[in-house]
């Protein structure tokens, strides 16, 4: 098994065991994540008498897909994620929403079958392994949109410079210092970060997307090093 395939069974089994406890555990591991989330959901739009074709990748428990069925009901949305137990868990808390679906997938070799008008997903594209595999990434994203589509991403990123990231780790750790035992930070959730996530820098994710062809490609909310950007494909080729 290569590199990836290694990491990605990795971060299957630790989601795959934790996701009866991921809701509470996330909030106490990121500051304002319901914040960063909905910030994201504010941005979307819902063209009167049609349905947006929405897909969120990498939709864990389903939190940012019910925060976005709570705003605009009216949408037909694919659930995406590699681990079989968080889709369980995003398949329970959606029920009674029509016109929602469930892919177990594994992104590194997923065939999007758009057209999407709107692409969204939240703490799952620092998984990728390499710069090349967020770029190539970011490549089907946006062969996926619709003219028009929009793609939002919230998401932890590194800082441009050694001196900023280090205030940011700094910040990280206090705030989970508040909600979770010193061992538990220490032994567990910054070993499992470091081992696991391989964010990039928001300058680079901004770059790679333009790069890709994507336009109006902007920050929208930032706190340390959590993030939501996006940007959109013209409607014009
Ligand atoms: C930190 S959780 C985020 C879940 C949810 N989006 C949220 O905001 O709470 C990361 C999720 O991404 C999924 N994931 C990571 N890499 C993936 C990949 N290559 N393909 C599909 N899902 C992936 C994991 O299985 C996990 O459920």
């Amino acid at each position: 098994m290569d590199e990836q395939g290694r990491r990605m069974a990795e971060i299957r089994s630790n989601f795959s065991r934790s996701s009866g406890e991921y809701d509470r555990w996330i909030r106490k591991v990121i500051p304002r994540y319901d914040e960063m989330l909905d910030v994201l959901v504010s941005c979307v739009q819902c063209p009167e008498g049609r349905r947006l074709r929405v897909i969120d990748i990498g939709c864990g428990t389903g939190t940012l897909s019910a925060k976005l069925l709570a705003s605009h009901p009216a949408v037909e949305l694919t659930c995406l994620d590699m681990t079989e137990d968080m889709l369980d868990m995003a398949r329970e808390r959606l029920k009674g929403h029509e016109c929602v679906r469930y892919l177990v997938h594994n992104l590194y070799d997923f065939e999007y079958d758009g057209p999407y008008d709107l692409i969204i997903s939240s703490l799952a594209l620092h998984h990728m392994v390499t710069d090349e595999d967020k770029r190539d990434q970011y490549d089907r994203i946006f062969r996926a949109l619709a003219p028009g589509g929009y793609f939002f991403n919230a998401d932890v990123v590194l800082a441009s410079d050694d001196t900023m990231q280090e205030l940011y780790m700094e910040k990280w750790a206090e705030f989970m210092y508040n909600g979770l035992p010193q061992e538990e930070v220490e032994g567990s959730v910054l070993p499992r970060y470091y081992k696991e996530d391989s964010p990039a820098r928001l300058t680079d994710h901004l770059g790679w997307m333009r790069e890709t062809g994507f336009i109006g490609v902007d920050v929208i909310w930032k706190y340390y090093n959590l993030t939501v950007y996006g940007g959109r494909k013209s409607l014009v080729d």
